[in-house]
């Protein structure tokens, strides 16, 4: 009868290198699922209880492009490209791009008086909230169609001092891979995450 010592399974070198790359997929797994940087909320099994919450990209997608015509281009523009100087583009906007928690809040609560940069150029005006009439699923697809559709270029910097024939500052830009846009969805249950926070801090009512 052999004497077993709690670490007898790691005297093998084979078991050495099993715990070892084990400790490895557990760190990356670790990594992997980090915050962000832009306070993504984190729920657990979304659509444990209500399908739509993950609704398809595809759907999201053809939702929002319905959506931004019918309420977005009154002010951003037929094509999202927005007024310089009054309203910020939504396509190819490095704020947009960058802040995909803060769009969220933005679209639901209405715009949040503090003054934003896109481009390049300071926008100070005020948009209404969206809360009361755009559902979860109707704001995750304008977000979603936005974020893949019209945001196809990555902005790299930008020079406030050279405008263009629009108003616009010159930025440089970087086409993006089909890949990195196609994380971008915006899922039903982030909106939801965010409306149920803001209505708990009062900031909108339902
Ligand atoms: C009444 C005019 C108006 C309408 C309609 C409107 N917006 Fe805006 N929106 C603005 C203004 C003005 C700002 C900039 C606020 C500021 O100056 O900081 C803005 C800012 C934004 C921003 C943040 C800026 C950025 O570049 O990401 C997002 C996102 C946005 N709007 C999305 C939408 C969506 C989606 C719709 C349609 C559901 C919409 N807006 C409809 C006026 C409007």
């Amino acid at each position: 009868m052999g004497h077993v010592t709690n670490f007898s399974f790691l005297k093998s070198k084979r078991n050495k290198l099993l715990v070892l790359a084990s400790a490895l997929v557990l760190s990356f797994a670790f990594v992997a699922c980090g915050p962000t940087g832009d306070e993504d909320p984190v729920v657990d099994n979304p659509c444990k209880d209500d399908a739509t919450l993950c609704t398809p990209r595809a759907t999201l997608v053809d939702t929002g492009e319905i959506i931004f015509q019918g309420n977005c281009t009154g002010c951003h523009g037929s094509d999202a490209h927005g007024y310089a100087g009054s309203t910020p583009p939504l396509a190819n906007s490095d704020f947009f791009i960058n802040n995909r928690h803060r769009t969220i809040r933005i679209v639901l609560g209405g715009y949040d008086a503090v003054p934003i940069t896109v481009n390049g150029l300071n926008y100070e005006g005020s948009m209404p909230s969206w809360s009361t009439s755009l559902t979860n699923v109707e704001i995750a697809g304008v977000l979603t169609y936005l974020r893949t559709v019209k945001n196809d270029s990555t902005i790299v910097s930008c020079n406030a001092l050279v405008l263009d024939d629009n108003g616009f500052a010159a930025c440089t830009k970087v086409a993006r891979s089909p890949a990195a846009m196609a994380l971008d969805t915006v899922a039903v249950w982030e909106v939801k995450a965010v409306r149920d926070s803001l209505i708990a801090a009062h900031v909108i009512t339902d």
